[in-house]
């Protein structure tokens, strides 16, 4: 009989991009998805570790599912949080049948077979040869993918888990990574996002993130290229340049600082100053016009003192970031950060995350409403939540709600931005923008 596979997904844009490559592995043996846990047969549950409150979530959900899982069914808890609890996750959670790590995804067919016959089991080891090569991703067709280019991490920033659940840095080979974009274009995919945990860190022994840029931006048809995470000091003079002279490559980055203090900076062995941070951002800047940059910031990291805290403010203005995304330090398990001294009292911290909040909000509201007027090329990316609007996104990363039609998706159109809430905007279709920006690329509606 033909099973149904359910997969839900939790976390990063990496775990997206894992759930495609475990629907892969399952299809090619025979698996059917379906997007409804009650008439699933195997149900999964794709992890984030990054932080406590992401896997009580998680723990949250395991305890619904389970409630669909009839005789014969299988639970399984895959992803970052399976393998930082491993085995322990089994012994926590009766009625999970699998715990399974990234690197394990291949064994799913195998694994699953054994929990149908009554086995209750984990398979956390690291495979550093493992890309899922030959394994083709299935994913929701659309005008824009996720391309992994890199797995694993190697720095060791003191709060993170990842290391320790992804395990060591490993690129893809450039060849393998254009052949997969080329895939993507022919099935109608005009933008991709290249993923790693340090993207602009790859190296697949022959090239460096600036050929990945330029190869994956000479393919023909492609239109956008967009990339995550960079880490600051990756940002070499040849990364900046390859971005600068590929046209494809979108003028947005986002870019963790973490911190505006020096002093903690160093504690979570971040490798650059808030002076070097800010150079990187200068020099991006310089070289290509417009960019716009988004930013993690951690508040309450062990040791942090109001001053270190008010630098992190303060750096939020200086940078002028167009978003950020912004965290209470959560302790893992396992990473060195849990032995430093002075951890923040939790009210601290959540003081100063509603502080740090308000800080972005003021600055993204402010140069958001500086926009509007402004002309841009969109991509229409989805239908909009409410009414017969359509969400479009700029080459800056901004959402723009235009009223088009839903067989508008995957249309470039020129916009002139009309109104905003202060995060996301509304736009007026305008015509005169081939005239911005000449190529076949451009659908302008007339
Ligand atoms: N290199 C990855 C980082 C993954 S974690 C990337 O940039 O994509 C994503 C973000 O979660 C980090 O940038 C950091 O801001 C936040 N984070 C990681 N560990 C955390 C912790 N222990 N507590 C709070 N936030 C954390
Ligand atoms: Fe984590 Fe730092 Fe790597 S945030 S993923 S250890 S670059």
């Amino acid at each position: 009989m033909t099973k149904r596979v359910y997969i839900e997904t939790y976390g990063c844009q990496m775990n997206v991009a894992d759930s495609e490559l475990m629907f892969g592995v399952l299809l090619r043996e025979g698996y059917v998805r379906t997007g409804t846990p009650e008439d699933a047969d195997v149900m999964l549950v794709n992890t984030c570790a990054v932080r406590d409150n992401a896997e009580q979530r998680v723990i949250g959900r395991v305890g619904e599912l389970q409630r669909h899982k009839r005789a014969g069914d299988v639970l399984g808890v895959v992803g970052c949080m399976a393998q930082r609890l491993g085995p322990a996750l089994l012994a926590r959670v009766p009625r999970v049948d699998l715990v399974v790590g990234p690197d394990a995804y291949r064994n799913l067919p195998e694994l699953i077979g054994f929990a149908c016959g009554g086995q209750r089991l984990s398979d956390t080891d690291f495979r550093s040869w493992e890309h899922y090569e030959d394994v083709p991703a299935v994913r929701e067709k659309g005008p824009t993918a996720f391309a992994t280019v890199q797995r694993g991490c190697d720095y060791r920033c003191t709060f993170c888990i990842v290391p320790k659940t992804r395990g060591p840095e490993r690129s893809r080979k450039q060849e393998d990574v254009v052949r997969e974009v080329i895939g993507l274009v022919e099935q109608g995919t005009t933008e991709v996002t290249l993923l790693g945990q340090t993207v602009n860190s790859y190296d697949d022994g022959q090239h460096d993130f600036a050929d990945l840029l330029r190869a994956v931006g000479a393919i023909d048809g492609l239109e956008r290229i967009r990339f995550t995470s960079p880490y600051p000091t990756d940002f070499t003079p040849r990364v900046i340049e390859a971005m600068a002279t590929t046209p494809a490559v979108c003028e947005h980055v986002h870019l963790p600082v973490q911190s505006g203090s020096n002093a903690v900076l160093k504690r979570m062995l971040r490798r650059y100053t808030r002076e070097q941070y800010l150079a990187v951002v200068a020099q991006l800047r310089q070289a290509i016009p417009g960019i716009t940059f988004s930013t993690d910031i951690i508040v309450g990291f062990p040791g942090e003192t109001d001053d270190q805290f008010a630098e992190t403010l303060s750096l939020v203005n200086e940078a002028d970031f167009d978003e950020a995304y912004t965290f209470k330090y959560s302790v893992r398990e396992g990473t060195p950060a849990v032995r430093l001294p002075n951890h923040v009292a939790d009210e601290v911290a959540s003081a100063r995350l509603d502080q740090l909040i308000n800080a972005v909000r003021a600055n993204v509201r402010r140069k958001n409403f500086a926009r509007i007027g402004e002309a841009h090329e969109v991509l229409v990316e989805r239908p909009a939540r409410r009414g017969n609007l359509m969400l479009a996104r700029t080459r800056g990363n901004q959402l723009v709600l235009l009223e088009l039609p839903p067989t508008s998706l995957g249309e470039y159109h020129a916009v002139r931005l009309t109104g905003t809430t202060g995060s996301t905007f509304t736009g007026a279709v305008v015509q005169r923008f081939a005239e911005l920006r000449a190529g076949p690329q451009l659908v302008v509606v007339l």
